[in-house]
C-alpha cells in the first residue's frame, strides 16, 4: 500500500506490529540496555543521598525535552527558578518547569494506576498548563519547520483516535510477553503516530517513556535522561519514525531506542561516579 503523508493515517495498524520485533539482534541489544539500566538503578541507590540526583536529573530531562520544542533555557536559570517557582516570569523557564511538574504528577499517579490514556491527558495538560483533550477536529499535521513540507498527518476523528489509544494502553499493560524495552520502543512510536493532542505529543510521549520504566520496575526513580539522546539525534529520530510508518522499518527504530537507553544510562552512571568522587574528596578535605 502506498503511504501518503498528506492524508490522515487512519489506517495506522494496531499493536502488536506484524513484523518480527524480537529478532536475535534486537534481543541481544535489549539485554545490553537492561544491564545498563540496572547499573544505573544500583548507582543511584548507592548514593548516600539519592535525592540530590532525583531533584536535578529530572530538571535536565525537562530542559532537553523542552529544547526539542525549541524552548531554550539555561541550566542556571532553571536551577534558580526551580528553587523559587513563583518568581520566574520567563515563559521558557516556566514551560520547562512544567515538564518536571508533569514528571512528578505522573510518578504519583503510577503509585495507584497503570499508564492509561487518561494519564496521558493529565500529563499533557500539566505540560501545556491548560486542559488538553483528545483531538476532535481534523487539521493536525507534522511539517518540516524550514520548508513547510508535510511529513505526517495523524489519524482523524475522536473515536478513531480513542480506539487506537485503547489498543496502545492494552499493549503497554497486557502484552507482557514482549520484552519490556522493545515494548517501550514500539509504544513510543505508536503514541507519536496516533498524535492524540493538538500539541505536546512529543513531550508527553517522552514522559511516558520514563514512567514506563518505573512501571516495569526497571528503574525506581524517574531519572532517565533519554531526551538528551533524542535531541542529540533528532534528525534520525524523525527519519526513523517515518520509516516505520512508510515502510514498517521497525528494526531500525527499535535499535535506535535501545541504543539510546544504553548510551544515556552509561552517561548517567558516569555523572553519579563523579558526584561520589566529589563527595569523598570533600569529606577528606573536611577531615584534613
Ligand atoms: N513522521 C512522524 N510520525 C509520527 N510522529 C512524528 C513524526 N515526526 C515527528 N513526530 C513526533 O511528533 C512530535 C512533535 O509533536 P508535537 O509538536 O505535538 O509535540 P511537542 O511536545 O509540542 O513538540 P516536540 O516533540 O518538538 O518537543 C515529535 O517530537 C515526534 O515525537
Ligand atoms: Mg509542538
Amino acid at each position: 500500500m502506498f503511504y501518503d503523508p498528506k492524508i490522515a493515517y487512519n489506517d495506522l495498524p494496531l499493536l502488536p506490529p506484524e513484523a518480527d520485533i524480537e529478532t536475535k539482534q534486537l534481543l541481544k541489544l535489549s539485554i545490553k540496555a537492561n544491564t545498563a539500566l540496572t547499573k544505573l538503578n544500583e548507582a543511584i541507590k548507592s548514593l548516600p543521598n539519592p535525592a540530590v540526583l532525583i531533584n536535578t536529573l529530572p530538571l535536565q530531562e525537562a530542559k532537553a525535552s523542552s529544547e526539542i520544542e525549541n524552548i531554550v533555557t539555561t541550566s542556571d536559570e532553571l536551577f534558580k527558578a526551580s528553587l523559587d517557582d513563583a518568581k520566574n516570569n520567563d515563559p521558557a523557564v516556566k514551560e520547562t518547569l512544567r515538564y518536571r511538574q508533569a514528571l512528578r504528577v505522573g510518578s504519583d499517579m503510577l503509585e495507584k494506576y497503570p499508564i492509561t490514556t487518561k494519564m496521558a491527558c493529565k500529563l499533557c495538560s500539566t505540560i501545556k498548563d491548560t486542559d488538553m483533550n483528545i483531538r476532535k477536529i481534523p487539521g493536525t499535521q507534522i511539517a518540516n519547520t524550514v520548508t513547510g513540507e508535510v511529513i505526517y498527518t495523524p489519524p482523524e476523528g475522536e473515536s478513531v483516535i480513542r480506539d487506537k489509544l485503547s489498543n496502545w494502553e492494552k499493549f503497554i499493560n497486557e502484552n507482557i510477553e514482549v520484552e519490556p524495552l522493545i515494548r517501550l520502543a514500539v509504544m513510543h512510536y505508536q503514541f507519536e503516530a496516533i498524535h492524540p493532542f493538538l500539541d505536546g505529543n512529543g513531550r508527553t510521549g517522552r514522559l511516558v517513556n520514563v514512567l514506563f520504566l518505573i512501571q516495569e520496575g526497571i528503574l525506581e526513580y524517574p531519572v532517565l535522561y533519554l531526551s538528551k539522546y533524542i535531541i542529540e539525534n533528532k534528525a534520525k529520530y524523525y527519519s526513523l519514525l517515518k520509516g516505520v510508518t512508510a515502510n514498517s522499518e521497525w528494526e531500525g527504530w527499535i535499535t535506535y531506542i535501545l541504543e539510546g537507553l544504553c548510551e544515556v544510562s552509561n552517561w548517567t552512571v558516569g555523572i553519579i561516579k563523579e558526584v561520589k568522587e566529589l563527595m569523598s574528596d570533600f569529606e577528606k578535605q573536611i577531615k584534613d
